[in-house]
């Protein structure tokens, strides 16, 4: 069988800075479109001779803010995409969008162009919070983007932030309420988080807001953990959500630990090669990243080789995300070895005494305890 791969394009431009986002996400005041289109098509071509003879099961339009592509170059790269690689006939393209009107206007275009599931930035359903996070859309222009995108995309979700300073946890269950009665299959629910290198890193330094306690954020992620589960979009990642059947395959693919290749400025992969992985980076830097595609053909600022007990943690630090954990035969055939053994048992026992590891003679996962708290868990099963 060909071995499975996810394509990443990144896009790394948006209108505006979101005050909390880390993201290589920079504003410019004019894109030349075609000159990106052909940079990304050739990284594209390159990637396709790093990680040759597979069969690609999604492909990943991500950002920045990638709903400001020209259509036409999506559908160019889509193209590309199945003529360089065998893919799955149920091929998964999604695209993340900002929910702005002009955004909507171009779903049926993106649709025409082979998109065929959206994942919507509303991050909030509350005005005042919408202006705090620093959005350029209201909550009735984003539910009818939320509306345009249900009738062009089969698949679609939508992302909210919580515990939001002045949130408190009978309000984000309101809001979560709402959300749930416009969800369709899959949900991204975040805890706000202060990033370094960000505004609200600063502001929140000089005490500009304070984040709700810790055990009211605890309080909301309890909260949406059960009632997604009971209104059947059971957790199957700490942050994401979805129906039976209706997880993200792109996001599957990272924390299974498959291969993936990424293009475009300060996209990752991760592909076998050996008995380890080839792991790539390219440059952050949109015009960095321009020039050395236009010179060489490709941006990549960094290329390794993950081998042993890297290999190991690094898939240990991806799998125990996601709800259902770690299958060990699956970890065992990409890394060579068994987790459990890994780890063994002077580490792993009381992780499982306190309640935050599960294992059986199939799987090794985190409870959902665990996942409120995967990165001390981690701390403590990696040296
Ligand atoms: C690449 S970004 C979003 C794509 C798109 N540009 C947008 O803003 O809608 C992916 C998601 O990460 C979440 N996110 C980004 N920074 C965050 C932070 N500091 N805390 C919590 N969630 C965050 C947001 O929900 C965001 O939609
Ligand atoms: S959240 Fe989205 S729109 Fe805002 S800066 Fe980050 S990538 Fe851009």
């Amino acid at each position: 069988m060909t071995a499975p791969l996810g394509v990443y394009v990144h896009w790394p431009f948006c209108r505006s800075k979101c005050p909390y986002c880390d993201f290589n996400s920079h504003v410019r005041d004019g894109v030349e479109q075609s000159r990106w289109r052909n940079a990304l098509l050739r990284e594209l071509d390159h990637a396709a001779r790093e990680a040759p003879d597979r069969r690609v099961e999604s492909l990943f339009f991500g950002g920045g803010t990638p709903s400001l592509m020209d259509p036409e170059t999506v559908a160019h790269l889509i193209s590309r995409t199945r003529a360089l690689w065998d893919t799955a006939p149920d091929l998964e393209i999604t695209l993340e969008a900002n929910p702005t009107s002009v955004e909507a206007g171009r779903f049926a275009a993106l649709a025409q162009a082979g998109v065929n599931r959206v994942s919507l930035g509303l991050q909030a359903l509350d005005g005042a919070a919408l202006s705090f996070l620093g959005r350029e859309h209201s909550v009735d222009e984003a539910l009818a983007a939320l509306a345009t995108a249900r009738t062009h995309f089969a698949r679609h979700s939508f992302d909210l932030i919580y515990a939001r300073p002045g949130q408190t946890p009978a309000a984000w269950a309101e809001e979560l309420e709402r959300a749930l009665a416009l969800a369709g299959e899959h949900l991204s629910l975040y805890q706000l988080t202060i990033e370094r290198g960000t505004r609200f890193f600063v502001d929140h330094a000089r005490g500009a807001f304070e984040l709700p306690p810790e055990e009211e954020g605890a309080e909301m992620f309890e909260h949406t953990q059960a009632r997604l589960a009971a209104a059947g979009l059971p957790a199957y990642e700490i942050s994401n959500h979805a129906r039976p059947g209706a997880a993200c395959r792109h996001n599957l693919i990272y924390w299974r630990y498959q291969d993936y290749v990424g293009i475009g400025p300060g996209a990752h992969g991760r592909f076998a090669e050996g008995s380890g992985k080839r792991a790539t980076r390219r440059a952050s830097g949109p015009e960095a990243w321009l020039e050395a595609v236009e010179a060489r053909g490709h941006g990549t600022a960094e290329t390794s080789r993950i081998e042993g007990q890297d290999m190991v943690e690094e898939a240990l630090m991806v799998g125990l995300r996601l709800a259902d954990g770690i299958d060990r035969a699956t970890f065992a055939a990409s890394t060579g070895r068994d987790p459990v053994e890994a780890i063994g048992p002077a580490r792993l026992a009381p992780l499982v005494a306190a309640g935050f590891l599960e294992t059986g003679p199939n799987h090794l996962a985190a409870t959902a305890a665990g996942r409120q708290r995967l990165n001390a868990v981690l701390e403590r099963l990696i040296a």
